[in-house]
């Protein structure tokens, strides 16, 4: 059973719906991780008890600036173009755009992740519209990051009730199914525009060197 429930949702489902009740709420759990790698940097978690339960989000996304930027599960897990490859947020009941506790949003919704003075976002978020079970789970879709706020549909304009006006995608994943053995808080990736960094260092180093050569 337990070897079931790790190789994927939509056969969990199947496999669960000859045993007991029992069984199936010991063991229908189900945990994905999505790690965002570039100038942004994150990795969030979703997991789900059963599929009437909430969605917990939880994670950490490094390389914000400061403020509130729109969080969504956008329809594809496809960075082949990078984040442009991921499509609209993930909507398929066909509504418009809205906030996470609204009636009217799509289900890929979760407005806002608010990053500190350190360009660093927290996220803790339980959510009803996000699924991991069953025809409308997100697993092997995609979440992003957008440059600017979501103002969940209450923009007064089209973009509003589309996209929220979040403007450009910074960052983006795809959700897939965790390891269990990996831990809820794993050591983050370092976003790569530090590596930009790595020459001035260099050059500090010499210029150091240098003025401790000619004191000699
Ligand atoms: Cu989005
Ligand atoms: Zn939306």
């Amino acid at each position: 059973m337990r070897k079931h429930a790790l190789s994927g949702g939509l056969f969990t489902e199947k496999v669960c719906e000859n045993k007991s009740s029992i069984l199936i709420k010991k063991n229908m759990a189900l945990r994905a991780v999505c790690v965002i790698l570039g100038n942004v940097v994150g990795v969030i978690f979703l997991s789900q008890r059963d599929q009437n339960s909430p969605t917990v989000v939880t994670g950490t996304v490094k390389g914000l600036s400061p403020g509130p930027h729109g969080f969504h599960v956008h329809e594809f897990g496809d960075v082949t173009n990078s984040c442009l490859s991921t499509g609209a947020h993930y909507n398929p009941f066909g509504r418009n755009h809205g906030a996470p506790d609204a009636q009217e949003r799509h289900a890929g919704d979760l407005g806002n992740i608010f990053a500190n003075d350190a360009m660093e976002a927290t996220i803790n978020v339980t959510d009803n519209g996000v699924q991991l079970f069953g025809t409308q789970s997100v697993v092997g879709r995609s979440f992003v990051v957008h440059e600017k706020a979501d103002d969940m549909g209450l923009g007064g304009n089209e973009e509003s009730l589309k996209t929220g006006n979040a403007g450009a995608r910074l960052g983006c994943c795809l959700i897939g199914l965790a390891n269990p053995a990996t831990p809820d808080h794993p050591v983050l990736p370092v976003p790569s525009s530090s590596g930009h960094l790595a020459p001035v260092w260099a050059g500090l180093y010499v210029l150091v060197l240098a003025a401790m050569l000619q004191r000699w």
